[in-house]
Formats: C-alpha cells, sequence, structure tokens
C-alpha cells in the first residue's frame, strides 16, 4: 500500500496546493469515520499491530500518535486508530474561532521530506469542536484509543490574558479530553513562545490546575493530565525553568517538540524557496534536534517526567531512536503527508520487532536506554 501511495498517489496529490491535499485527506477521513463499513475496511487495510502503553492512567493500544494540527477541529476522531495510531492530539483548539494567517501558509520542501507552515491556529473555536466532539460520542463512534487535546491562545488575546484564554478553552472541551496539551511553542502567533517564560507559564499552569480540579470535583471524574508543548530551540537554562514547574503543577509530562524557526543548509533550490518562507519548520531536517532535547529532557528528570517525543519520525527506526532517547510515546504529521496512510502500520509493524529483539516483553521497558 505504502508502494501504491508513493508511486501513484503521492505524486497525485502533491500536485495540488498542500494545505489543499491535507483538506483532502481530512474529508476522506471524516466521512470514513462516520461509517462503521468504511471503518473497518480502513482497519483491515492500515490497521497497526497491537503494543499496548500504560500512561497517564491510560490505556494507549500503541505508542504511537497523530500530532496536533493534523486534526484541528476533531472532523476525523474516530477514524485515526482506524488507519493505526495508538491515541490522536485534537487542535490547536483555541477559545476564539479564527480563519489563521493568509494562503498560501503550509509548504513542502519535497526532496528533504520537510514542511514550512504558518497556519495561525486556523480553528473553529473551543465551542464548535465541544458540540463536534459531543456528536462523536452521540453516535457511538469515540474511539477506545485515547483523545489529547492541544490548546492554543487566540490571536486577539493579549499575552496578559493567555491563562483566561487556555483555561476557558479547558473547561468547555474537559469532558471530552483524556488529557490537555498546553501549546506555548507554536511559532505562528506572535508572541506566543514568550509563554513559555517561567513566569507566564506559571500563571497558564495555575489557572488551568484550578479549573482543571473545579471541572473534576463537578463531574466527579479524576483531573485530566496536562503536559507542556515545547520549542525545540530552548536553551538549557528556559528548558530548567520550565521542568522546574512541573512539580509545583503536578504536570503529567512535556511535548517535545514544536517546529523550528531554523533552518537546514540546502544545495536545492525548490527547498531552499521553501525554507525561505516565514514559519515552524517540521519532518527530517527536526529529526535529531527534537530527540535531542528529548534525551536531554530524560536526563535532566531523570527519567521520571513522561515524554511525547515528535519531530522527523518516518519510519520505524526513527521512531525507535526517539523511545529509546526516552520518549515514552511518540507522534508525527509531516511523516503522514510524506508515506502515507500506512506510516502508521509500517512504523507499529518494525517497532514490534525490535521490542522483541531487544528481549522485551512491553516497549516502555526500551523508554530512556540511549538516554
Ligand atoms: C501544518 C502544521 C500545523 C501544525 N499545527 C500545530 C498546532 O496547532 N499545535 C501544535 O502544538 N503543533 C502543531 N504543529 C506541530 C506538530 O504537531 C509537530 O510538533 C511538528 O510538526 C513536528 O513533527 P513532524 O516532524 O512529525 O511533523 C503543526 C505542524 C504542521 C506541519
Amino acid at each position: 500500500m505504502s508502494l501504491l501511495y508513493r508511486t501513484i498517489l503521492r505524486p497525485a496529490l502533491f500536485l495540488q496546493d498542500s494545505e489543499k491535499a491535507h483538506r483532502r485527506l481530512i474529508s476522506s477521513l471524516s466521512v470514513t469515520s462516520r461509517s462503521r463499513f468504511l471503518m473497518s475496511l480502513t482497519g483491515n487495510l492500515y490497521g497497526s499491530p497491537e503494543l499496548p502503553v500504560k500512561l497517564f492512567g491510560l490505556d494507549f493500544p500503541n505508542p504511537l500518535g497523530i500530532a496536533a494540527g493534523i486534526d484541528k477541529n476533531g472532523e476525523a476522531v474516530p477514524a485515526w486508530q482506524s488507519i493505526g495510531f495508538g491515541f490522536s492530539e485534537i487542535g490547536g483548539v483555541t477559545l476564539h474561532d479564527q480563519l489563521g494567517n493568509p494562503r498560501p501558509r503550509m509548504f513542502r520542501a519535497t526532496a528533504e521530506k520537510a514542511l514550512v507552515n504558518r497556519m495561525g491556529f486556523n480553528n473553529i473555536g473551543a465551542e464548535l469542536i465541544h458540540d463536534k466532539l459531543s456528536d462523536w460520542k452521540e453516535r457511538g463512534l469515540w474511539p477506545g484509543a485515547p483523545v489529547g487535546i492541544n490548546l492554543g491562545k487566540s490571536k486577539i488575546t493579549s499575552l496578559e490574558d493567555a491563562p483566561k484564554d487556555y483555561a476557558g478553552s479547558m473547561e468547555i472541551l474537559w469532558n471530552h479530553a483524556d488529557f490537555f496539551v498546553i501549546n506555548v511553542s507554536s511559532p505562528n502567533t506572535i508572541g506566543l513562545r514568550e509563554l513559555q517564560q517561567s513566569r507566564r507559564l506559571d500563571s497558564i499552569l495555575e489557572l488551568c490546575q484550578t479549573i482543571n480540579l473545579k471541572c473534576s470535583e463537578k463531574n466527579g471524574k479524576r483531573p485530566k493530565s496536562l503536559l507542556v508543548k515545547i520549542a525545540p530551540e530552548l536553551d538549557d537554562y528556559q528548558l530548567k525553568e520550565i521542568l522546574e514547574l512541573i512539580p509545583k503543577h503536578n504536570l503529567q509530562g512535556i511535548v517535545a517538540t514544536n517546529t523550528t524557526t531554523k533552518r537546514p543548509d540546502t544545495n536545492n533550490s525548490r527547498c531552499k524557496a521553501v525554507y525561505d518562507q516565514e514559519g515552524g519548520l517540521s519532518g527530517l531536517p527536526l529529526k535529531d534536534t527534537s530527540t535531542e532535547v528529548i534525551r536531554k529532557i530524560y536526563r535532566m528528570t531523570g527519567g521520571k517526567i513522561p515524554i511525547i517525543g515528535v519531530g522527523g519520525i518516518f519510519n520505524d527506526e526513527d521512531a525507535w531512536e526517539k523511545i529509546t532517547a526516552g520518549a515514552s510515546l511518540i507522534q508525527l504529521y509531516t511523516g503522514l503527508v510524506f508515506e502515507g496512510p500506512s506510516i502508521a502500520r509500517s512504523i507499529m509493524t518494525g517497532l514490534k520487532k525490535r521490542v522483541k529483539e531487544a528481549g522485551f516483553e512491553t516497549i516502555t521497558e526500551a523508554v530512556g536506554i540511549n538516554a
């Protein structure tokens, strides 16, 4: 199937503007999501072998999820598991609906397996996403695999009011998330990365955890796990400051990393033209940087804080590198664009083999062995 994708489907898709091609993928998965027949068909074609992980009190059928940004509005929530993913992260969701930046805003550097995007949190807003997610539940189509929700800050909200924006979305979406990711690292909303500063992040986490506890009491359920997603460019001091907030706010993990504003050297003129675009770079050129951030966090925390590793995963070797550097779970976005819908099955088949060859019973035993 991967050969079919690479030789026929991908060239056809890549003739289109990258956002349009992505829209097509989401629309077809949204249609699939509504039909039990199509879901079981895709499950047969693309489903992954089980490689279970227990984390945050949740059961993940396998450690590979879709990264934030793929399904911004929760349009294909049921389908991700049927194409082999062990969890999904919906969003980035903002409190207010917004169109994002003008198009074009997503660019492919095909020869170097990279994307540059400056989407700017285009999404229908927390209220409508709540309705969308409620609809999946009411139709009995909610997946068995965990669903995380990635929260961003609305463009119209000032940095000072950011805590209310994040906590407002959390309150609206609380019942639908298995865990929340506070995204303070997208490069495409002016000032957002400043929210990684300890003082600013502290007040966001404070208010989010207050709302989390309030919702937990109101609903008679345990509080949701809260994670923070960071940029790959943080220096050691900035990283240390963020990690120091973990015990204070009972954070359950770190998502490392978001896209980078740095650019690699290249002799390829088409890639150079893409790299000259403003925005965040993802895919292969981000791979090693994000793995090093994972390794650093694992070492700095003595492996005590779960890490979701993301950045440049295309195959089981990349996935194994992230896991053995310290990631308990992994995610991808750009890999799906370049490798197609069979990517999860292919990675999980390879990972399962690697676990066996290493003499482990579970994938969790491999976490951090090369940190
Ligand atoms: C088009 C696009 C949109 C994205 N949107 C978000 C987002 O809304 N929130 C977020 O935390 N990360 C977002 N990301 C970052 C990804 O979740 C991921 O961290 C990054 O792309 C690195 O992974 P990859 O190399 O597998 O793509 C986006 C990435 C892309 C390419």
